[in-house]
């Protein structure tokens, strides 16, 4: 059997970058088809913390109502508890993912969209579905082998595992989403920094029901203090929710010097009795697998025709809750560069931009998820365990802490700044939606970077300033509430002025009809389609009424003018021409 296949973009993975990808390319009507591994999505649920800018990303491509349908919603996600088991001592609890009422306004101004849980093997199902439905081809089973680039395409080598057939596709551009032991990212020669399998962790995962010692606490995330829990793994044991309070995720920590253990049943058994603290609560195994701790980021995500993303270009611990996210906010990044050159809108050099905005992310989530990794030391230190993996002194020192000493009382303060310290792995708002991009697709108005006047990697700092995202504002269109990011998005460009700016906006039809793309233009203010309605947009834009903001089809700033320009559609044709690379 021979084949002759072809397509403008190949994406070798389908997970939620490959997937992630697929979904955005078949919503923008690009051509293109998957290859992936195994016969069907995800048979574990690891991701599953998803962030409100991935949930921004579903809305605009139009699934975040089914992803909410199957989601363990925010206000159960958030009582995160530390203890030496599920019935055992109560160390501390930390509200999370901005459940504490005092985030919780940070979190809900930020974005149209709430933060959820969805487990891996819910979501790809929901991606790759829609993204099928929409006219990706997906070829389940079917293994990438190797690549061969020349000046016009990229002829890549697959193999059918159920009959062992090799046959060739040839793809205009490829997108390597194959994961992080891709082989496209080592055969393109992507340069990496860092290091892999610096810690070894195993999970387990198990049907049992929990409730009895959970409902009274929700959160999606138990920490479990005991012998053992620093060493591999990510910080401590994890007792994870899979689905409300029946299905769990164990992670647990095994050194990686050693011979890897195999993890049977009783074994797995074990385990969870010892976290969950009752060894007469009936558990089903339903799977177990180790896996490595890296850290480690691709310093470049593109070579030639070849764009690599996910976990591919950064390879991390969970912590965080991070790499889903980014995987799918990198598909997202790309997607609609690729559209546009492959329509002709837009110079190829567009695509350079999606290496320089999505290096310097990657590199930052690597590194912020090994962190959240080493502060847990400060809860060891705090217990004055660090180091001991006697049950009997950990037993101890644990419980010390309950006296009424000077001791005491310091342990005390020093477990409190330690659990803390762990806003930076479950509150990490400005890490979450703070990115602002530096790249030849984002065009300078030549004001300062705005400076931060919170915690960077605590808060985000709404602004306007070109490449960061569009702040969300609610505006009002009939009386009801509309999201400046659901006028944003769509594969569209949009500019966004005042009443006093409306000369943007009558300069706005005659320039894309001059460049062939989509720009929608809207003019904020009483008596126009969009109302101001809390006033909020004249408060977040940083640009005078007669001033506008052009607004990329991801929702990043493009550019921005702060007041009135004599030539407007001069202006804009300037601006457009230097995003799209139009040379
Ligand atoms: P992923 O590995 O998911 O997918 C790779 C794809 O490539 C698969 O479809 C595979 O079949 C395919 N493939 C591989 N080799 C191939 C070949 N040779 N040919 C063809 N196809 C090939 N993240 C997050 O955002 N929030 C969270 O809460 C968590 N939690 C979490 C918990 C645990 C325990 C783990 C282990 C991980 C997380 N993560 C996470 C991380 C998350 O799971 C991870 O970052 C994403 O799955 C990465 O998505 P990718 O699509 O890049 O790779």
């Amino acid at each position: 059997m021979s084949e002759d296949l072809q397509t403008d973009v190949l994406v070798i993975g389908s997970g939620p970058a490959g997937g992630g990808v697929a979904l955005a390319l078949a919503t923008l009507g690009v051509e293109h088809m998957v290859v992936t591994k195994y016969s069907w999505t995800a048979n574990t649920p690891r991701a599953h913390i998803t962030n409100q800018r991935t949930m921004e990303i579903f809305r605009d491509l139009g699934i975040e109502d089914d992803v909410l349908a199957q989601a363990t919603p925010h206000d159960l996600m958030g009582d995160t508890v530390f203890c030496t088991s599920l019935a055992g001592d109560e160390i501390g609890r930390v509200r999370t993912w901005g459940t504490h009422p005092a985030r919780e306004a940070d979190y809900t101004l930020a974005s149209p969209s709430s933060n959820c849980d969805i487990p891996q093997t819910f979501l790809e199902p929901i991606v790759i579905g829609h993204a099928a439905s929409r006219g990706s081809r997906i070829r389940f089973d079917t293994e990438y082998v190797g690549l061969v680039q020349d000046a016009d395409g990229v002829t890549v080598t697959v193999r059918d595992r159920v009959t062992g057939h090799r046959y060739d596709i040839r793809a205009k551009y490829v997108v390597g989403a194959d994961g992080g032991r891709s082989m496209v990212a080592a055969d393109v020669g992507l340069p990496f920094e860092g290091q892999m399998d610096v810690a070894g962790s195993m999970n387990i995962v198990f049907q049992a029901d929990l409730s009895h010692l959970v409902e009274h606490r929700p959160s999606v995330l138990y920490w479990v203090l005991q012998p053992g829990a620093d060493i591999g793994g990510i910080g401590l044991g994890l007792v994870r929710m899979v689905r409300p309070w029946n299905e769990w995720l164990i992670v647990w920590g095994y050194d990686i010097t050693q011979p890897p253990p195999e993890v049977d049943d009783e074994m797995a058994i074990s385990i969870v009795h010892e976290l969950v603290g009752d060894d007469t609560v009936p558990v089903t195994i339903r799977s177990t697998s180790l896996w490595g701790n890296n850290k480690m980021y691709a310093t470049r995500y593109r070579a030639g025709r070849v764009f690599c993303m996910g976990d591919a270009v950064h390879r991390h611990p969970p912590s965080n809750g991070l790499g889903s996210n980014t995987s799918i906010q990198d598909a997202y990044n790309l997607a609609w560069k690729l559209a546009y050159v492959l329509r002709g809108s837009a110079g190829e050099a567009l695509l350079d931009s999606y290496d320089a905005e999505r290096t310097p992310v990657g590199k930052q989530i690597v590194l912020r998820a090994n962190k959240s990794i080493e502060e847990f030391g400060a809860i060891f230190d705090a217990l004055g365990i660090t180091g001991t993996d006697d049950p009997e002194v950990m037993r101890r020192h644990i419980a010390a802490r309950a006296t009424n000493t000077p001791e005491a009382a310091r342990q005390r303060a020093q477990l409190r700044a330690a659990l803390e310290l762990k806003d930076y792995e479950f509150n990490a708002h400005g890490v979450e939606l703070g990115q602002r991009y530096t790249s030849a697709a984002v065009v300078p108005d030549g004001t300062p970077e705005p400076e931060y006047t919170r915690d960077a990697e605590l808060y985000y700092h709404p602004t306007t300033w070109p490449g960061a995202r569009l702040p969300h504002v609610w505006l009002g269109r009939d009386g009801r509430r509309v999201s400046t990011h659901d006028l944003a998005g769509k594969g569209r460009f949009c500019l966004f002025t005042g009443i006093a700016g409306e000369q943007w906006a009558e300069a706005v039809p005659k320039v894309a009809d001059d460049l062939g793309i989509e720009v929608v233009a809207y003019v904020v203010g009483p008596g126009r389609e969009y109302i101001d309605l809390y006033e909020d947009w004249a408060r977040v834009r940083e640009v005078e009424e007669d001033g506008c903001v052009l607004v990329r089809p991801d929702a990043h700033v493009a550019w921005r003018s702060a007041g009135r320009v004599d030539d407007p559609a001069a202006e804009l044709h300037r601006v457009l021409s230097t995003v799209l690379a139009r040379g």
